[in-house]
């Protein structure tokens, strides 16, 4: 390793780490992204809790607490929802998805007003796990979050079975094994850390078992853990599932065969690929799916690997140090997928936050983050910062269209799917909002 690595290595923690700080808005909420039109504004819970656990794992406790904070503030204003939700299942008359939490929020917690693909279950699940995991590493009390794990709790006990979409926002009709996994790390945390207490201990833990259960019995083929119930595929977001959730042991035979799988069938030239059939701005690989491989790499004491993985997304960066979505240079598909994107939304999501998070998470789990913490402090609602918060209210968060599930004509024929990204592939279009 030469001392330019090393040096290299260092700038993009520090710089990731003041670029997650720079950015959070007051209120405590993550932006997925500073600048790209159909980010812009929002919060996710998926993206933001990698993001916090990242920065927790870093030293920078203050900015991780300010989000769960946020978490916290948004569920216990959505707990009549919540409670509605959770009776209805109960009953036996679950409501339909459009009643289920959204994934993303706008910094002053109200939910969006674009149409999206809203209901995941992950991105709950995470928060679970983080804010657990988060409060075992820096000695704080649980009770703060409470009132909130315990409305996320039931969330998940009454709706952990029902098909939503994935990581990538896509196929709502299918269980998703990384929805899964998220569900059970968050569920297995609050019950390990006696966050819940009773019966709904009980029934918390007698969920994950069903989770468990569920994945081991249907989530598995050829000795890998698989994309969805029924599916043989791979998705990149299982690596998760080894670390840093840690449902599945990284040294069981599925844990090794799941990390060989993706190496074989997702790994090209140092990057991993979400999944086979990515048409999102032409399938790149990403440097945040790269860093995920890297811990379970690393959870395998493949030390080595794991310092490729996060050298492979360090390279991504661009001369100023922002990590981007995903790179183009090897795309599933050619070229001209990407344009239609473009188009649509602009260039790829430059910096993206949850890259960044995963740079510091690996770069953590490696030893290589400098112990002092000179950046450690909750986001500033000082006016004069260089953050720029946009609520819903501003006009840049109006500026840009709706974004649409239907995009224009893709330049290439292909078969028809349900998924986000499938539209672009249908010979039959529906013009852009
Ligand atoms: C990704 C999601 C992510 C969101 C915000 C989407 O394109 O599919 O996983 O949460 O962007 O970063």
């Amino acid at each position: 390793m030469t001392t330019v690595t090393v040096h290299r290595r260092i700038d993009l923690v520090e710089r990731s780490r003041q670029l997650i700080q720079d950015l959070q808005d007051p209120s405590g909420a993550y932006p997925a992204s500073s600048d790209f039109s159909a980010y812009q504004g929002y919060c996710w819970f998926r993206d933001g809790s990698f993001i916090a656990d990242g920065m927790s794992a870093v030293g920078a406790a203050a900015s991780a607490s300010a989000f769960f904070d946020w978490c916290a503030r948004v569920l216990e204003a959505n707990r009549p929802q919540i409670c509605q939700v959770v009776a209805a299942a109960r009953a036996g008359r679950p409501l339909p998805d459009r009643a289920m939490l959204p994934a993303r929020f706008h910094f002053d917690g109200s939910p969006g007003r674009d149409d999206w693909w809203d209901f995941q279950l992950d991105g709950y699940g995470t928060w679970l796990w983080a804010v657990v995991e988060h409060a075992e590493r820096h000695r704080l009390d649980l009770a703060r979050w409470r009132e909130a794990i315990e409305l996320t709790t039931d969330y998940l006990v009454s709706s952990w079975d029902r098909p939503c979409y994935d990581w990538w926002e896509e196929h709502d009709d299918e269980i998703h094994i990384s929805t899964l996994g998220c569900v059970l790390a968050g569920l297995k945390a609050v019950v390990a850390r006696s966050a819940v207490t009773g019966e709904r201990a009980e029934q918390a833990r007698s969920a994950a078992q069903a989770v468990e259960d569920t994945i081991w019995r249907q989530g598995v083929a050829d000795g890998h853990l698989v994309k969805w119930i029924g599916s043989q595929e791979l998705d990149g977001s299982l690596s998760a599932l080894l670390a840093p959730l840690a449902v599945v042991d990284p040294n069981s035979e599925l844990g090794l065969g799941t990390v060989a799988a993706l190496e074989d069938q997702l790994l090209a030239d140092g990057g991993v690929y979400r999944f086979r059939a990515d048409t999102f701005f032409g399938g790149g690989r990403w440097p945040l799916l790269t860093c995920f491989l890297g811990l379970a790499r690393q959870a395998q004491g493949d030390r080595r690997g794991a310092l490729d993985c996060l050298d492979w997304a360090g390279g991504t960066a661009t001369p100023s140090g922002d990590l981007p979505e995903q790179v183009d240079g090897g795309l599933l598909l050619d070229r001209s997928w990407k344009q239609p994107w473009i188009d649509r939304w602009g260039a790829v999501a430059t910096p993206l936050l949850w890259s960044h998070a995963m740079y510091l998470r690996l770069a953590a789990a490696l030893d290589l983050v400098p112990p002092t913490d000179p950046t450690d402090s909750a986001p500033s609602s000082d006016p004069t910062s260089s953050r720029r918060p946009v609520s819903p209210d501003d006009p840049a968060s109006s500026r840009h269209p709706a974004p649409s599930r239907r995009i224009q004509s893709g330049p290439v024929d292909a078969a028809t799917t349900r998924s986000r990204t499938g539209p672009a592939r249908t010979a039959e279009t529906e013009v852009e909002a």
